[in-house]
């Protein structure tokens, strides 16, 4: 039976490959999406998750949530994922609003209204997830499994030590972290390795609409590199990462990723390391509060993608 996912996240380049992939996937049954300002504002990551839904013919509740973080100021990087968050995507403006009402009700009462049966994966900013926990203390116990595209063992993006969506809430990570639940990181360690390379383009270039209107234009306007964001492009190889593609994938099929126990506290106060995930893997079993993606099937992955992207290309036409 397909899993059923809520997918929260700041659509962004990557965000809106990975709804894509959610909904293309028959393992995935994508039971809401939920957006918070991350890539860009809230106005826009919500916008832009409409729009890919709209795009790709789906029913797919959007329902927005936080416009900033618990404490500070928005991070936005629209220098990263275009000014409107699709990079060179020109979708049509949503016909459709966002549902009524606030993201993290949407989180807690779809997850309490099944226990066990919703995995919940969180590829922007932490903070609807931490608000979620503050409003209801039964998430942690009540998801099927969590997951996110955030932080890493070895490295940042946004600085040397700190990814992007640990980096733009740290507060939050923090809460989401200590929350009692085991929260599975897909980071940078595995995110920068299946990179959209030149082969990969080329087979992404057979889709037909999906990939002149929505994946390439997207990956063209994703500039993936640069000061703000150094570490992305390069030293991982030639090519573009999909970073958030990567944890939806993993539900799918988890066998693409290798996890490790570990236990992740997030700095929230260093001077140079704000925002990093400090993951120490000696410790025992009960102290773990994370699994750690150190390993990836780049083939695996990418053939997963595709065959699934294949799909709805079919359907678009
Ligand atoms: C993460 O940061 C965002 O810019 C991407 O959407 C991804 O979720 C990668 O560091
Ligand atoms: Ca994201």
């Amino acid at each position: 039976m397909a899993q059923k996912i809520i997918l929260d996240c700041d659509p962004g380049v990557d965000d809106a490959l990975a709804i894509a992939f959610a909904i293309a996937c028959p393992d995935i049954d994508l039971v809401g999406i939920t957006t918070v300002a991350g890539n860009v504002g809230l106005d826009k990551t919500t916008a832009n998750a409409l729009r890919v839904v709209e795009f790709l013919g789906a029913d797919v509740p959007v329902t927005a949530g936080s416009a900033a973080p618990l404490l500070r100021q928005p991070m936005p990087a629209g220098h990263v994922h275009g000014e409107d968050g699709l990079g060179g995507a020109a979708l049509p403006p949503p016909t459709a609003g966002p549902r009524p009402g606030h993201a993290i009700d949407f989180i807690t009462d779809t997850v309490l209204a099944a226990p066990g049966e919703v995995t919940l994966v969180a590829t922007g900013p932490l903070t609807n997830i931490a608000l979620a926990l503050s409003r209801e203390r039964r998430l942690p116990g009540s998801v099927s499994d969590f997951v996110i595209m955030g932080g890493s063992a070895s490295r940042g993006n946004v600085t040397p030590a700190a990814e992007f969506n640990i980096a733009a809430d740290p507060e939050a990570a923090a809460v989401v972290f200590a929350a009692g639940w085991t929260v599975t990181m897909v980071g940078l360690d595995v995110t920068l390795q299946a990179l959209a390379d030149r082969p990969v383009l080329a087979r992404i270039g057979q889709l037909g609409r999906l990939a002149d209107e929505l994946v390439l234009p997207c990956l063209r306007g994703y500039s993936d590199g640069g000061p703000a964001h150094s570490g992305r492009r390069g030293r991982a190889g030639d090519g573009t990462p999909v970073h958030d593609v990567c944890a939806v994938a993993y539900v799918a099929v988890p066998s693409l990723l290798g996890c490790l126990p570990a236990r992740v506290e997030v700095e929230t106060a260093g001077r140079w390391t704000s925002g990093m995930t400090v993951t120490d893997f000696r410790v025992p079993p009960e102290a773990c509060n994370a699994l750690i993606a150190t390993a990836i099937d780049v083939p695996g992955f990418w053939d997963t993608v595709l065959a699934c992207y294949a799909d709805i290309a079919r359907a678009l036409g």
